[in-house]
């Protein structure tokens, strides 16, 4: 089993649409009997709450069902059950660092790292922007998804 956990601030824009579409490519590989596949935030403020709803329609448009996560916040216990903890952006990255169990900090990752030709080291906060970060937000994951699947394959030999 692999465990994948995509993290964000608030858990209800970047890291849920990462959830939702690197599940979708490991069930069209007919692989999800593999995976354990979830999303957190490092902050509390949108617990329990399903996924904006602009990324929630973002999803939809490309065939992804979002709306029946929920959020939560990220715990020292994640880090020590999911191999791959993936952070969307720099500030999520130190603050995932700072509750790492010691020894353990290869396991987080700048979810960028995976994206196969794109400059972007980060995924940017599309929570205050207008809509089309989404859709900027959704290629960006999309092409870091599949680098990430690539990866994993690769390195658990699936
Ligand atoms: P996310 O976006 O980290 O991609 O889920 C945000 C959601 C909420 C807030 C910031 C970013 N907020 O400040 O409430």
């Amino acid at each position: 089993m692999v465990r994948v956990l995509f993290v964000c601030l608030g858990n209800i824009c970047r890291s849920p649409t990462a959830e939702g579409v690197f599940r979708k490519l490991v069930q069209d590989e007919k692989l999800d009997h593999l995976f354990e596949i979830d999303s957190a935030g490092t902050h509390a403020y949108h617990i329990g709450e399903p996924p904006d709803a602009r990324a929630q329609a973002a999803c939809a448009r490309r065939g992804i069902d979002i709306s029946g996560l929920s959020g939560r916040k990220a715990i020292t216990a994640d880090i020590e059950r999911f191999d791959y903890v993936l952070a969307m952006d720099r500030e999520n990255f130190e603050n995932l660092i700072d509750i790492c169990p010691p020894g353990q900090e290869t396991r987080i990752r700048l979810f960028m790292e995976f994206a196969a030709d794109r400059p972007e080291e980060e995924v940017p906060d599309p929570y205050f922007g207008g809509p089309s970060g989404f859709d900027r937000v959704l290629d960006m994951i999309e092409d870091a998804a599949r680098g990430l699947l690539e990866d994993i394959r690769r390195t658990q030999r699936l």
